[in-house]
């Protein structure tokens, strides 16, 4: 995989160590950011860097100052020889005792850069059978806790589906495993509110910024006639829903098109925004 930074040192991945104590890795004490770089320029690092102090905060973990883990970024990406990245941020509870409670360890700070993922250009979806809970201690954090995500996408998978959307306890939509979630309902292009549970998107964020969309709740039975659909994400962008639990959309893809350009003026204009 090549080199990563860990704790401020970079090493390669044989000789980068992380303590089989650590409490991310024991509990899933741990936050995270994935990024997108192209030409060596990482898409809106700022928004994440935040979001990764928000997260952080809510789990009680500090994290490194901006400027370390931008720094960590450009070398990670150095060393690696590529411009053109899938980066991640990963910050845990560091070395812990076996139980809930966190050790007096710093936290375990990870920077890796991979090829960045080629998404296809369209995705069938899959409505996950367990509910998003918009009401628990970490909603809204991205935490490392995936494994509810890693067994919905496995689910989803195996309906032929790319992603699994979730609806929350309240029974209204809320987002993919690693994506949010745009409908198109009448003239509106709509979003699930942050009180739905899901997760601040960076681009979900630049997208209402834009204009080009309103939160809104949305019953996950409504589904059922929606005809255009896009999941987002940093390294998605704009993916169009071509299935809906194997019914196939109708729509034109018109909204998922105005949105893939707002992204591509920030990328020419302000990639960092
Ligand atoms: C659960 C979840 N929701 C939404 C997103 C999209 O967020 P962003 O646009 O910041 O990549 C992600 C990203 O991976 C995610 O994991």
């Amino acid at each position: 995989m090549g080199d990563v930074w860990v704790n401020g040192e970079l090493l390669t991945e044989e000789d980068a160590r992380i303590s089989p104590f650590d409490h991310g890795l024991l509990t899933g004490d741990g936050v995270f950011e994935t990024l997108l770089a192209r030409g060596g320029v990482v898409f809106g690092a700022r928004r994440h860097l935040e979001r990764l102090a928000r997260s952080a905060a809510i789990l009680g973990l500090s994290v490194p100052p901006h400027g370390v883990l931008r720094e960590a970024m450009g070398d990670v990406m150095k060393a690696n020889g590529r411009t053109d990245a899938r980066l991640r941020i990963t910050v845990t509870g560091g070395p812990s005792p076996l139980g809930s409670d966190r050790g007096t360890a710093p936290p375990t700070v990870i920077v890796a850069a991979v090829e960045p993922t080629i998404w296809p250009p369209t995705t069938a979806v899959a409505v996950a059978p367990w509910p998003r809970n918009e009401r628990g201690a970490v909603a809204g954090a991205k935490t490392i806790s995936y494994a509810e995500n890693v067994v919905a996408l496995a689910w989803a998978r195996e309906r032929r589906a790319g992603e699994a959307l979730f609806a929350n306890i309240a029974g209204n939509l809320c987002e993919g495993t690693g994506s949010n979630v745009f409908v198109g309902i009448g003239d509106r292009l709509v979003t699930p509110p942050l009180s739905s549970g899901c997760l601040a998107g960076v681009v979900r964020g630049l997208l209402l910024e834009g204009g080009v969309a309103v939160e809104e709740d949305v019953p996950i039975n409504a589904l059922a006639a929606i005809e255009e659909a896009f999941l987002t994400s940093s390294t998605r962008e704009v993916q169009p829903i071509d299935r809906i639990d194997g019914r196939p959309l109708t729509g034109t893809f018109a909204k998922a098109d105005a949105a893939q350009d707002l992204l591509a003026s920030h990328w020419k204009n302000s990639p960092d925004p």
